[in-house]
């Protein structure tokens, strides 16, 4: 039965935050922002029955944007009586218009839409914006406006074409905004979720990595009691945050696999048997599965069609080697929230087959366990810090599961591999070195077309080196990064003289979309 099931991960006595989900692209946003104020945040869909959402006693409830517009037909809706519930409640965008409806304001139909940055005026900054100046600036993207706010409530902001850029009613602690707070292009968002979320509702912030931990080891050993766990290190930060949390609440019970397809990154496996052998002495298992791979993938070079031989590969050597540990009953994965996210079926078209080394027949007898499956990836590289993980592993970026299969454009020889992750190394040296910030992913793509060029006195026939550098805070869109000249000079210096076959570096200046973030 549904209902059975916790609506929520945390108990009812703990603070949180349910952001109710109208469908908009950035609800996660919404919730990430959420927790960097220390508060725990979880996306709830939007038609949760409210004694559900009463029951699990939010601090605060937002309700997110979305698509539709409050006078479509079948429109997504709220139940009313949330808004007498005692609880503060924050609509963003659809939802501050859905709030102004339902309370009995006035939505007008959009003419014309607005979208961008636009000038925000404060005309009233009550709690909800205590130190934001009056003219500042925000993010909008909507059609429909609130043109007149319900009884009870004020207007608080407007902008060149929006009357009610912000409403309140001090006295329920219903707010909204047709802005939206979450993103970057809004320099106050997180001054006024603070102010939400602290002054309106009076979260005390108790959301941290420490907390998260005990009470993680405390669920994982009641939930495992005596049986065996099977976790598979990809070599990533996900899967060695979940083996380092599993192997303190069960220890002896836990055994660790890492299939080493030789698709990694240079010295990556061998961080993975440095950290982990010692540690788990032989409840570590390490199968070099690289050959395999390699034989698997010879003449492929249809990147979907590498996708699903590594893919199938990693199966066929998961099963062969786990039946030689004997009986598990669980297996572990390293599923973070964005997936559980991306995972829920909303019917958005498939760009590419994400596959995760690690990911499983669906027939498979074990039961799973996902203990990081409501944290975002910042969220466990803390955990991993508090639980002792190497910085190596701690701060290692997004690596696709098909590895520098999927950075080599065309078929995967092992000469090729060589020169991809020779080249990666170095771009990511320089760019270790050069203190940069704020990027997401930087990596080298080999390019298997050939061009002539000239070394010392001789004519060169070789590969280019495509440099791939992006900041992002979703993955979902990318912007490359607009790097210095020298330091993109001193890469391009190093690989062409440090990796043979290599005549020519260029730098990938697309985002995404259109580009995507990979080349494959
Ligand atoms: P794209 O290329 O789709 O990448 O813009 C978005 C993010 O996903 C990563 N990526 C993958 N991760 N298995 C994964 O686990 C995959 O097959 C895969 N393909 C792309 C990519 O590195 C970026 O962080």
């Amino acid at each position: 039965m549904e209902s059975e099931q916790p609506l929520t991960q945390l108990s009812s006595q703990q603070e949180k935050v349910l952001v109710l989900d109208f469908g908009a692209q950035y609800v996660q946003l919404i919730v990430r922002h959420i927790r960097e104020q220390r508060v725990y945040a979880e996306m709830v869909p939007h038609d949760t029955p409210l004694e559900r959402i009463l029951a699990a006693r939010p601090a605060a409830v937002v309700l997110s944007g979305g698509p539709s517009s409050v006078y479509e037909e079948g429109a997504p809706t709220v139940d009313p009586r949330l808004f007498d519930a005692g609880v503060p409640v924050l609509g963003i965008c659809y939802g501050h218009q859905l709030m102004a409806q339902v309370l009995g304001g006035e939505v007008e139909p959009g003419q014309q839409r607005e979208f961008g940055r636009t000038d925000l005026n404060i005309d009233d900054p009550g709690q909800l914006f205590t130190g934001v100046a009056d003219k500042t600036t925000c993010w909008m993207s909507h059609g429909d406006k609130v043109v007149e706010v319900p009884q009870g409530f004020r207007s608080l902001a407007h902008t060149p074409h929006t009357p009610v850029a912000a409403m309140g009613d001090e006295r329920r602690r219903l707010y909204g905004v047709q802005f939206h707070p979450e993103v970057q292009h809004t320099p106050d968002g997180p001054q006024i979720l603070h102010n939400f979320l602290y002054d309106v509702a009076g979260c005390k912030g108790t959301w941290r990595p420490s907390s998260f931990i005990e009470q993680t080891v405390a669920e994982l050993r009641e939930r495992i009691g005596d049986k065996r766990v099977l976790c598979t290190l990809s070599g990533g930060v996900d899967s060695s945050v979940v083996a380092m949390l599993v192997d303190r609440a069960v220890g002896n019970q836990l055994t660790c696999m890492f299939v080493d397809h030789g698709l990694l990154r240079k010295d990556e496996a061998e961080q993975v048997i440095e950290t982990f052998a010692p540690r788990l002495g032989d409840r570590f298992v390490c199968v070099d599965a690289s050959e395999e791979f390699l034989s698997k993938l010879r003449g492929v070079e249809n990147p979907e069609q590498k996708r699903s031989v590594i893919g199938e590969a990693f199966i066929r050597t998961f099963e062969r080697e786990a039946a030689k540990l004997g009986e598990f009953h669980f297996i572990a994965h390293g599923t973070l929230y964005p997936d559980v996210i991306e995972s829920g079926g909303d019917g958005t078209a498939t760009i590419k087959t994400h596959h995760n080394v690690g990911g499983l027949p669906a027939d498979m007898k074990y039961e799973n366990l996902e203990p990081l499956r409501m944290l975002f990836k910042d969220e466990a590289r803390q955990v991993g810090r508090e639980l002792g993980l190497p910085e190596e592993i701690v701060r290692r970026q997004p690596f696709p599961g098909p590895g520098l299969a999927v950075r080599i454009i065309g078929e995967v020889t092992p000469e090729r591999l060589e020169t991809v992750r020779e080249a990666d190394a170095i771009l990511r040296e320089e760019l270790e070195a050069s203190g940069v910030e704020g990027l997401a992913q930087w990596f080298a793509v080999l390019a298997t077309m050939r061009s002539v060029g000239v070394k010392g006195d001789f004519r060169t026939y070789e590969h280019p080196i495509i440099l791939r550098v992006v900041q992002t805070d979703d993955f979902m869109t990318a912007d490359w990064a607009d790097l210095n000249h020298e330091l993109l000079a001193t890469i391009s210096n190093r690989i062409v003289n440090e990796v043979p076959g290599v005549n020519r570096v260029l730098y990938d200046i697309t985002s995404k979309p259109p580009g995507t973030i990979e080349w494959e």
